[in-house]
């Protein structure tokens, strides 16, 4: 099978813009992966071709790299699967990282906020005081199953265009592990861990699930939501996300509908003369062109069916 490799090309240390090589790839069988013509196009073609790889095998994390437009990892990839119309195949560094050389990129921003949340266990006893090892029941750990599936390839968050336009956001893998010790029955540090993933903006989140792509179906969309709950159960609602999602959930539960009035008001906070001053110019300018929400609304018929939603779902509101 013939194709073309078409390859970001790119040294942090010698160029001063990037640009692109076209490398042929005429002898491998149909069945390789991207990683596999990578390799090739390195050994026989380019040395200098650089990318990251370890296991070959979808476990290490480090072949993440955009290819044709979307991240991936490169070794779970068949080239034939990704092909093109014009038989090429466009790899790229991922993107949310600064490219350092080709396709390998500065990890830095992805592993600090890991750090920061200081990812092991903090029991409330020493092991010492453990005649064994503490024991988590099977439906305990079924929750931590598929975020131990982790490999922290960073798909995610190069998927996450929240990232792009905040880099302070935490992005998924972070709130997926913080979930990983949230939810960890041995762990001692619910509160303090929720807090920090809060305060690493973990309300920013869109909900857009792009990081549901995940090449090991941890799923972090599914975590961040367990997590924003586990930060309302611990009492962390004085900020405009957490006030935002409560006060959302009460004019549904209360009226069938988003009362989008008294969702600013909440989201800003009703003593919060200042915040709620500030939100006066675009009241006005919704006024002006007569799309002013109404002060009150009455509830749809049937209330009480989506009422009963949100009881059978014990969802949390104001
Ligand atoms: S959650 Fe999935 S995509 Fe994100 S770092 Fe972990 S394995 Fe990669
Ligand atoms: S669901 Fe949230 S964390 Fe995931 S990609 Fe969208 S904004 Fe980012
Ligand atoms: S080389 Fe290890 S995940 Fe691809």
């Amino acid at each position: 099978m013939a194709y073309t490799l078409d390859i970001f090309r790119y040294d942090q240390a010698t160029d001063e813009v990037p640009h692109r090589d076209r490398v042929e790839i005429t002898d491998l069988p149909d069945t390789v992966t991207v990683l596999d013509a990578l390799e090739h196009a390195k050994a026989e073609i380019d040395g200098s071709i650089s990318f990251r790889r370890s296991c070959r095998s979808a476990i290490c994390g480090s072949c993440s790299m955009n290819i044709n437009g979307t991240t991936g990892l490169a070794c779970k990839t068949p080239v034939k699967s990704v092909l093109k119309a014009d038989r090429s195949v466009q790899v790229d560094p991922m993107p949310n990282f600064q490219p350092m050389k080709d396709l390998v990129v500065h990890m830095d921003p992805f592993w600090d906020k890991y750090t920061r949340l200081k990812p092991y266990l903090q029991p409330a006893d020493r092991d010492e005081d453990h005649e064994r090892e503490r024991r988590v029941s099977p439906e305990d750990m079924h929750k931590l199953v598929a975020v131990a599936n982790c490999v922290m390839c960073a798909t995610c968050y190069a998927l996450c265009p929240v990232v792009s336009v905040d880099p302070s956001f935490a992005g998924p893998a972070a709130i997926a592990y913080a979930y990983r010790f949230i939810e960890d029955v041995r762990d001692s540090k619910r509160k303090e861990r929720a807090a920090q993933i809060s305060d690493d903006y973990l309300w920013l989140c869109a909900h857009c699930y792009a990081c549901s792509y995940c090449p090991k179906h941890v799923d972090p969309h599914d975590d961040i939501i367990a997590v924003k709950r586990a930060t309302i159960e611990e009492g962390l609602t004085d900020a405009p996300g957490p006030r935002h999602a409560l006060v959302v959930a009460k004019t549904v539960k209360q009226t069938g509908m988003l009362h989008e009035t008294e969702v600013i008001q909440g989201t800003v906070g009703r003593f919060n003369i200042v915040g709620l001053f500030k939100t006066a110019p675009f009241g006005m300018r919704l006024a002006l062109a007569g799309k002013m929400p109404p002060l009150f609304l009455k509830p749809v018929p049937k209330v009480d069916e989506i009422r009963t939603i949100f009881d059978t779902l014990e969802a949390p509101t104001l």
